[in-house]
């Protein structure tokens, strides 16, 4: 499977073509691109639109301002494309679903497989245990900025899906019984940690507790790789993270 990589030299563009050079998924280096000269073992370029070599799928973590051109060159090529990057505007939004109507494109703000399991699996237990209490812990290094974790809301919107009468609560501080329905979410800071997801689900009677860790920025990379695999089979349309285990 051959692969553009654009934002190439970025950290996780770096550790995508580690992740192709260790022949994930059987992948090969087709061509890197970024603003940045990348280094790689394939053609380099500044601009996708300079790019000679041809490719099964393009992915892409580079910059959301990127978009226009990113679409631009899937549509040009009629190449699938793993949108990785996030931060999206709602006009950027909007291009992707038009250009998923003309070709296969995955887009994604957490392409970790595991994380996808964990939400579908707290999902599953909601549904079976539908008065249980649901609270997250999430765990990460001493320089995140965003708290909570964007994937501890999206762990919680999972519970809201299946859940009428969701309410959050996010770090409980004030006194008070805790009321039904809630989903509570407390982040803890400290030290190097990748991210540590824990969601505790208790009936009364019993405490389930699904945990997913992340060890590397790898599994964000394997996670596109497999994304590109599933994407090259599909015709036009707009794929996430969950369709590849639906
Ligand atoms: N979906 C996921 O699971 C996931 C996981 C991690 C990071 N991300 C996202 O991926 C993106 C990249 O993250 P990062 O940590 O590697 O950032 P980074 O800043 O280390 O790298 C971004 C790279 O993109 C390049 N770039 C910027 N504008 C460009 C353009 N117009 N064309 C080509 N290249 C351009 C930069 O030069 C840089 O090398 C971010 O949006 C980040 O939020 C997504």
């Amino acid at each position: 499977m051959r692969i553009i990589v654009n934002g190439a030299a970025g950290r996780m563009g770096k550790e995508l073509l580690a992740s192709i050079a260790s022949g994930y998924c059987g992948a090969e280096l087709a061509a890197a691109v970024d603003i940045t000269l990348p280094e790689a073992d394939a053609p380099v370029y500044t601009s996708l639109s300079d790019i000679k070599e041809t490719a099964e799928v393009l992915v892409d973590f580079s910059h959301h301002s990127a978009t226009d051109k990113v679409l631009s060159f899937a549509l040009e090529r009629g190449i699938p494309t793993v949108i990785a990057t996030t931060g999206q505007t709602d006009e950027e939004k909007k291009m992707i679903e038009d250009a998923s109507r003309r070709v296969p494109i995955f887009y994604s703000g957490n392409m970790s497989i595991g994380i996808a399991l964990l939400v579908s699996l707290v999902k599953t237990a909601v549904q079976v245990f539908p008065d249980a209490d649901v609270e997250i812990v999430e765990t990460h290094h001493n320089q995140k900025l965003d708290v909570p974790s964007g994937t501890a809301l999206m762990i919680a919107r999972g519970v809201e899906d299946v859940r009428q009468n969701t309410t959050f609560c996010v770090g409980r501080h004030e006194n008070g019984k805790r009321p039904a329905g809630e989903v509570g979410i407390h982040s803890i800071r400290m030290g190097k940690v990748v991210g540590i997801h824990e969601v505790h689900i208790n009936t009364g009677s019993q405490t389930l507790t699904l945990k997913h860790e992340a060890h590397s920025r790898a599994l964000f990379a394997e996670g596109a790789l497999k994304a590109a695999e599933y994407l090259r089979e599909q015709t036009a349309g707009l794929y996430s993270v969950s369709d590849l285990f639906a």
